[in-house]
This record gives C-alpha cells, sequence and structure tokens, in this order.
C-alpha cells in the first residue's frame, strides 16, 4: 500500500464569514441534540446510563452529556473483549489496520464542525483551538496509519555470509489508554490510534469531564472498520482508570494527566499481580511547569504576543503552556509594562464567542484551585495585570505577578490556569539554572537573537520541546513530535517517528542458512 507522504490537515480560516457560520450552524445543531447520551461501549455491547454527567463550563447548568459510568464489571468484560479483539487484530495485515484508521480519519473529516462545536460546548475550547484539536486528531490517524506500514518493515540488521538476521516489531497486547480532558478528542484519539496502528487492542478511559468527546474517538474508530471488539469505551472517573492500571490483562497503559496521577499509574504497573507473565508499560505524558526565558536583546513586538498567546490561550489549561517568564534584568521593566498592558486588554469570554482569548476553566474545582494560587502570588510578590472575570461560568481573571520570593509554591507547581509568574535574572545562565531547578520539562521558550545564546540554552536545557522566538503551545503531528522528560513523562514522543515502538516488542530472528 503507497500512501502519498503526511501532511497536516489545514486549519479552517477563521476570519472569513463562511467558516465562522459553519461552525455557528454546528453549535446550534450540537445544543439542539443536548443532553447526549454516551454508554460504556464493549464489543457489540452498548450498556446506557447516567451515573456521570458533563456541563458546560461557560454555563454550568447547561447539560452536555449524561453517561453511563464504567463498573467493575464493564472494566472485566471489556478487557475479556479485548483479549479476544486483540486476536483477532494483530492478524490483520498492516495496510488493513492503516486503511481502518485513514477511513476513520475521513469520518472524522466529514464531522468536523461539529466535533468542534462539541468541544466547545463539553470542555470551552475556543473555536480555533477546537478546530486544531479535531485536526490534530485527524493527523494523529493520518501519520500512525503511515507508521503501521513502515513498522511493518521492520529495521535492516547487520547481515553476514551464512546467516540472515531479522528485526520484527509485535504488537504487546491490550492497552489501556487513559486520557485527559483539555485536547479531549486529540490526545485519546493519538493514544488509541497508535495502540491499534501497532495491531494492539485498546480499552479507552476518557476523562470524567470530557466523556463524549471520548465517544467521539471510539465512534471514529469504529467507523473506520476497526472491529468493535478491539477498542472499547469506558467512561467513568479515576476508579475506572485505576482498575484498569491494576488489572493483569493490561499489557501497556498509554496515560496523559497530571503528575501525581501518572506517578500512581506507574506505581501500581510496576506491581506484578498473581499469575502476571509480563512486565507492563506505562506510556505517562504529564504536567510541566513551562518557563520561558527573554534575553536582553530579545525583539520585544515577537516576545510580548508570544508570551500570551503561550500563557493565557484556552486559560492557560494546556500542559505546553507558559507559566514562567525569566526575563533579563536589564529589558525587565519594559516587558512587565508592555505583557500588563496586553493582559489586560485580553476578553475574557464564551468559548463559542469569535474573539474570545480566555475561555472558563473546565470545574469549579479549576476555578477555586486558580483563585488561591493567585491569591498566593499577591502574597509571595506582587500583582502587575489583572483581567476582566465576567459572572457566571468558571470564569478566572488572567493574572500576571512579578518579583515572587523564590520559595514560593507558584513558581514551582503546576497551576493549569491562567496565572504567569515573571521573574528577573541576570543573565540567561541565571535563568538556565532556574529552570534546571524544576521538577518538570515539558515545553521551553527562548526569545533571543545571538545564535551562541540560542544554542547554549537549547545545549542546556532539560525540556523534551523547545522553541525559539515563538510560542510554547501549538505542536504539530510530524513536525514537531511531543512529550516531556523527568516528571513530566517517560520521554516518549507523540506524533514522532519512534512513538509506535512503544506500543510493540522487538523481536530478533536468526536464521543459519
Ligand atoms: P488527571 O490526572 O486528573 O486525569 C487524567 C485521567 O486520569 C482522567 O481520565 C482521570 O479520570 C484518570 N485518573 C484519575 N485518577 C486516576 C487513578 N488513580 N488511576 C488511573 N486513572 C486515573 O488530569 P486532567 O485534569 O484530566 O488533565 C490535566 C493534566 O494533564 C495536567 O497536569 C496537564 O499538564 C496534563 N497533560 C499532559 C499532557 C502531555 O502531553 N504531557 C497533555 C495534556 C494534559
Ligand atoms: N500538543 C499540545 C501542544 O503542543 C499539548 O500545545
Amino acid at each position: 500500500m503507497s500512501l502519498p507522504p503526511f501532511a497536516n490537515e489545514p486549519i479552517l480560516e477563521l476570519r472569513r464569514a463562511g467558516p465562522r457560520q459553519a461552525l455557528l450552524d454546528a453549535l446550534a445543531a450540537v445544543d439542539a441534540r443536548l443532553p447526549l447520551r454516551v454508554p460504556v461501549l464493549v464489543g457489540s455491547e452498548a450498556r446506557a446510563g447516567d451515573a456521570l454527567t458533563s456541563t458546560d463550563p461557560g454555563d454550568p447548568e447547561r447539560v452536555v452529556a449524561h453517561a453511563a459510568a464504567a463498573t467493575a464489571a464493564d472494566v472485566d468484560a471489556a478487557l475479556d473483549a479485548a483479549a479476544r479483539g486483540f486476536a483477532r487484530w494483530r492478524a490483520v495485515p498492516a495496510a488493513e489496520r492503516a486503511a481502518a484508521l485513514l477511513r476513520a480519519a475521513a469520518w472524522l473529516r466529514d464531522r468536523r464542525t461539529e466535533v468542534a462545536a462539541l468541544e466547545v460546548r463539553e470542555c470551552a475550547k475556543p473555536w480555533p483551538e477546537a478546530d486544531a484539536d479535531v485536526c490534530e486528531a485527524i493527523d494523529f490517524l493520518e501519520y500512525y496509519a503511515r507508521g503501521a506500514i513502515a513498522l511493518e518493515e521492520g529495521r535492516p540488521l547487520l547481515q553476514v555470509p551464512g546467516e540472515h538476521n531479522e528485526l520484527r516489531y509485535v504488537p504487546r497486547g491490550v492497552t489501556a489508554v487513559i486520557a485527559p480532558w483539555n485536547f479531549p478528542v486529540a490526545i485519546p484519539m493519538g493514544m488509541t490510534a497508535a495502540a491499534l496502528a501497532a495491531g494492539n487492542a485498546a480499552v479507552l478511559k476518557p476523562a470524567e469531564q470530557s466523556p463524549a468527546c471520548g465517544h467521539v474517538v471510539v465512534q471514529a474508530l469504529r467507523a473506520g472498520g476497526v472491529p468493535d471488539e478491539a477498542v472499547a469505551l469506558l467512561p467513568g472517573d479515576g476508579s475506572a482508570g485505576a482498575a484498569l492500571a491494576r488489572d493483569p490483562r493490561v499489557q501497556t497503559i498509554a496515560f496523559t494527566g497530571s503528575a501525581p496521577v501518572g506517578l500512581e499509574i506507574l506505581r501500581t504497573a510496576a506491581d506484578t499481580r498473581e499469575g502476571q507473565r509480563h512486565l507492563k508499560r506505562v506510556v505517562a505524558e504529564l504536567g510541566g511547569k513551562n518557563c520561558v526565558l527573554v534575553d536582553s536583546d530579545a525583539d520585544l513586538d515577537e516576545a510580548v504576543p508570544g508570551i500570551v498567546h503561550s500563557a493565557f490561550d484556552y486559560a492557560g489549561q494546556k500542559c505546553s503552556a507558559a507559566a514562567r517568564v525569566l526575563v533579563h534584568e536589564a529589558i525587565a521593566d519594559a516587558l512587565i509594562e508592555r505583557l500588563s498592558g496586553a493582559v489586560e486588554a485580553l476578553e475574557t469570554g464564551q468559548a463559542g464567542t469569535f474573539g474570545t482569548d480566555v475561555p472558563p476553566v473546565i470545574e469549579r474545582e479549576a476555578q477555586e484551585r486558580v483563585d488561591r494560587y493567585a491569591q498566593r502570588a499577591a502574597a509571595d510578590g506582587r500583582i502587575v495585570a489583572r483581567g476582566e472575570r465576567p459572572p457566571g461560568g468558571w470564569f478566572c481573571a488572567p493574572v500576571v505577578a512579578a518579583d515572587l520570593d523564590p520559595g514560593s509554591p507558584v513558581l514551582r507547581e503546576e497551576i493549569f490556569g491562567p496565572v504567569l509568574a515573571v521573574d528577573r535574572v541576570r543573565d540567561m545562565d541565571a535563568a538556565v539554572a532556574a529552570v534546571q531547578s524544576l521538577p518538570f520539562a515539558l515545553t521551553g521558550g527562548l526569545y533571543a537573537r545571538n545564535p551562541r545564546t540560542v544554542e547554549a540554552v537549547a545545549a542546556q536545557l532539560p525540556v523534551g520541546n523547545l522553541y525559539v522566538n515563538r510560542s510554547t503551545t501549538g505542536a504539530m503531528v510530524g513536525r514537531q513530535p511531543f512529550g516531556g522528560n523527568r516528571l513530566s513523562g517517560t520521554g516518549t514522543k507523540a506524533g514522532g517517528p519512534d512513538y509506535l515502538l512503544s506500543f510493540v516488542e522487538p523481536r530478533v530472528i536468526t536464521h543459519n542458512t
């Protein structure tokens, strides 16, 4: 099977009236269907229920979906079905598995405005980001489809006379996929599609905040031709994820979420149960405390909008979002003044309104957490800018704080909201030392013009993704393979050429000829 080279799905041109109207029409169509119903999907069975409810963060009275919550019996049935699904799916040639993923991509492409509208309602993703999330999900399907074919070809080994050596990659078995809500279609689709591309069966546990978006993932894959038994949907809270992580029938756990939960999953997975004959593999993509370094020669016309987008788009609820700025003391006052002006001008508002810069955060607990950190920032330093906070949904005012006590938790802990801390540093060596002292290493940014500074910083920062003279968010499949180091993750790179290797076992066969 020969496919055209991978290319990213083009985002919609949202300055044009046509695409805007198409999205607004899609939102009206989604609203007319609310509340949606999300079942547990195991094999050909669908079990409806309403133990779980997702609501619109911009209008918490609006119910987006009633979902069944997976019980212990559902987890058990899903893993039994997945074992049967695995036996069948692993025997399907890579080209046919790839074709199913490509049909799933086409299914999603045909519904892209409707799926983006669902993200607006269920997760308060503003339009540009909701559209980009659907495009990223399509990209994962297209990219891993090609990866499946390349993987089946194996890798060349050294051959000597009288001997033939072959390296094959075989699927590992059942993969539990445990996903967050903040990229509600792209991230669960990426992990699930990777597992399936490599020939595994997958059981998806979407975040409790976004069951309807998780449902779309499984609908797309099944519509593409992935057998029902090879991909299950288990909506539910963390207990369903924990049950999957514990179960000895699971071979691989693909987890994206917070560091505390990721560490718990790693500990659980290390515990070998009675009768278990394999070591579980955990692919963990976790949180961050992402810093942007600004040198004295930086172009502030680039740095200010880049930092504002990095810190406040989607209300700072991206693992890749900027949380700290480390600015050279020679330009710190100028940067703080310009950042403050830009942040006070941000539009905080509904995700479905074109022009909104900062949407509400996902839920009440998130709003309370952000408020606590903003108060702590005021106590440990000074607030230099605070934007608007509309009434109604789970809105938070965007905040910039400066000159915090070096021991403040605001400088070390992931807040996951629209709070940015600015520190002055003597030089870029001091900025690098500050980043080196953090437990996380996900993304980093640098604004500088001197190529020697750029090289020195790139050589020393431990982060998984460093962005020079641009924002720290928006990694593109195939262009910026994404994932962090240290407590930010196991070092795997979603959307990169090595990612599928986490879902297979290597086997070497040597023939004496
Ligand atoms: P979370 O850790 O609270 O939840 C993630 C998933 O884990 C959910 O499905 C949840 O139900 C499940 N879960 C909760 N407790 C569990 C347990 N004990 N065992 C198994 N599963 C359990 O994270 P979240 O709030 O959904 O997402 C935000 C976090 O995700 C942030 O920390 C963010 O930085 C991180 N994130 C990282 C990346 C990345 O690529 N590195 C991408 C997106 C989000
Ligand atoms: N891949 C997402 C980004 O880069 C997390 O923003």
